[in-house]
């Protein structure tokens, strides 16, 4: 039984970690997050409170970080600043959270000598052609397209600097497109459910023709739990579940699923330097680490996911019209 800090955990992705280390495990869990506009408490609803604490709080707040890290075990870092259409608008914060907040816990990890799990993108690594057969693997080389892919990428070279130069304990994950529950509705495929919900159409960006590899959130967390448990030390782990679709094939999917016409989406501006394809080889985790995806049904898990979205709209209609109103100031 371990006490890990969870960085980011009222977020996307560490909300559900913080449900599936609650459901899969004895530790206890710190979360600590900034609460801004992607972090949402709801998210942690229900969880035993003798089990999870909550901080609120920045990642770049030295004091803070290090008091939290000296009193854990071990930390899951997914804070960050995460969305690439914010970071087009805006990259200041994308620097502060995801470079200096890295740093600020890398150094505490150091004094402390405590484990570390950085969580990154497959972002880094830039994009690929449409019909190119190679997939990303740990030995692609970087190179990042967006001001967030950018700053995910220079916090992977801090991680990976720590560990060489001063020894740290730490692992790195590059997970590709996640979807499932408590997603923010700025993000693709919640903003295309609840335009539908709402009676309005949903939106691609220039022709659709991107193409994504999803996996469903809960074989994210399996993933990073995996690692966290029995990963080698200053290794990269590439976390994916071969589910490459183009934008305008899950936005059908999403019409058929809630009975909609196949054509009854728009086209809007493209995204500026928008990456055309991500496509993840998981063979080092599947052969080294014994990991494999349970959610392999893309549609199954979009259904499901479709359902929470209908059931949840107290969870994500607070922050519906303002995601929408940055979108129309955009054209998108
Ligand atoms: P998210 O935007 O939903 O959540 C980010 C969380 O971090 C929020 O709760 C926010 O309040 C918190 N946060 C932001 N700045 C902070 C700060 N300075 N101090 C403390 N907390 C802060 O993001 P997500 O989609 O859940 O992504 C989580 C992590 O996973 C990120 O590191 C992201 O790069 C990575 N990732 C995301 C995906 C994806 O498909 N969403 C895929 C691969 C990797
Ligand atoms: O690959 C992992 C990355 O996936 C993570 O590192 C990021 O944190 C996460 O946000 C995600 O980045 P993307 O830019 O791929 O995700 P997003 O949901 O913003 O967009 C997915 C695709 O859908 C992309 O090709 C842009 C397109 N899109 C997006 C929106 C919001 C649309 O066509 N219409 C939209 O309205």
């Amino acid at each position: 039984m371990a006490h890990i800090l969870v960085t980011g955990g009222a977020g996307f992705i560490g909300s559900n970690f913080v449900h599936h280390l609650v459901g899969r495990t004895e530790h206890r869990v710190t979360v600590l997050d900034a609460l801004t506009y992607a972090g949402n408490l709801a998210s942690l609803a229900g969880l035993p409170a003798e089990r999870v604490t909550f901080v609120k709080g920045d990642i770049s707040d030295a004091a803070l970080v290090d008091r939290l890290v000296s009193e854990t075990d071990a930390v899951v870092h997914f804070a960050a600043e995460s969305h690439n259409d914010n970071s087009l608008h805006d990259p200041r914060p994308f620097l502060q959270t995801n470079i200096v907040g890295t740093f600020t816990l890398l150094e505490a990890v150091r004094r402390h000598d405590r484990r570390f799990h950085h969580i990154s993108t497959d972002e880094v690594y830039g994009d690929l052609e449409l019909d190119d057969p190679r997939r990303f693997t740990e030995s692609t080389p970087y190179n990042p397209s967006s001001p967030y892919s950018a700053t995910k990428a220079g916090s992977d070279m801090l991680v990976r600097a720590w560990v060489r130069s001063f020894g740290i304990q730490a692992t790195i994950s590059n997970c590709s497109n996640n979807y499932g529950p408590y997603q923010h509705v700025e993000k693709f495929i919640p903003r295309q459910i609840t335009n539908v919900l709402r009676g309005q159409r949903p939106k691609l960006y220039g022709r659709g023709e991107n193409v994504r590899d999803w996996i469903h959130t809960e074989d994210h967390s399996s993933a990073v739990l995996t690692i966290l448990e029995n990963g080698v030390i200053g290794e990269t782990y590439l976390i994916g579940a071969d589910g490459e679709r183009s934008n305008m094939d899950v936005v059908g999917l999403i019409l058929r699923l809630l009975g909609e016409p196949a054509d009854a989406y728009d086209h809007v501006v493209d995204r500026a330097g928008h990456d055309l394809r991500y496509a993840i080889d998981s063979s080092k985790l599947r052969t080294e680490l014994g990991w494999a995806p349970a959610f392999g049904d893309f549609e199954s898990g979009l259904a499901a996911t479709i359902e929470w979205y209908r059931e949840n709209e107290s969870w994500w209609a607070p922050a519906k019209d303002a995601a929408e109103r940055f979108y129309a100031s955009k054209g998108q």
